[in-house]
């Protein structure tokens, strides 16, 4: 796998809107919302990135791609709790694959990426959640993360229909 992970800045997001949206229109058209409302437009989708690109350059947000040669094949974000004594956690939000490159090992190294990114901001705790029942729900459990439970209708999915969702954590170090 000729595939390399690297951070972007606010400016290369810029600049890759195109790109990191179809990475956005294809997770819809896989069933899965990412925190978007359907139906999602090629705009909105590139809205989405435009919008988490500030967190970027505050430092709150680290924002990861899987690049092979110039093409932008996949994509995953850190964001650091806002909350006042949660600082030392984050939330994993938006890992994506380009539907043409999954299964190839892709979203492993965004994963593993974005632990080592995770512990660089100096983290201590990461979770995320997704669709219950999906392909990413089984990923999750694959790399090591821990499965909390479900919330029931936590999120509308593109077809319209509620879907609870999967919750899951991944310590980095000890609490004292
Ligand atoms: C979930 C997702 C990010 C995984 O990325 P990926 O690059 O396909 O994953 P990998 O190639 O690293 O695969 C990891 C494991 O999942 C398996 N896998 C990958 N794609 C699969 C598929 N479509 N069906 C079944 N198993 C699959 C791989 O075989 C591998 O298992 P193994 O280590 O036992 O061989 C990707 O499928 C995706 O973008 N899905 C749509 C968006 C989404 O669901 N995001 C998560 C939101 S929380």
């Amino acid at each position: 796998m000729a595939v390399t992970i690297e951070e972007l800045d606010a400016a290369a997001v810029a600049s890759r809107l195109d790109e990191l949206a179809q990475l956005l229109l294809d997770a819809h058209a896989s069933g899965m919302a990412l925190g978007l409302q359907a139906p999602l437009s090629r705009d909105g989708a590139r809205a989405a990135y435009a919008d988490a690109a500030a967190g970027l350059a505050a430092g709150e947000r680290v924002l990861l791609v899987a690049r092979d040669g110039d093409e932008l094949v996949g994509a995953v974000q850190i964001d650091r709790s806002e909350t006042g004594n949660g600082r030392h956690r984050g939330e994993l939000r938006r890992l994506v694959v380009r539907t043409d490159r999954r299964g190839a090992g892709v979203g492993s190294a965004l994963m593993t990426a974005a632990v080592e990114h995770a512990r660089g901001m100096e983290l201590r705790l990461l979770w995320l959640s997704t669709h219950e029942g999906t392909h990413a729900d089984r990923f999750y459990e694959q790399l090591g993360w821990t499965r909390v439970g479900v919330i029931p209708d936590w999120a509308v999915l593109p077809n319209g229909d509620l879907a609870g969702n999967a919750f899951y954590f991944l310590r980095l170090a000890n609490i004292d």
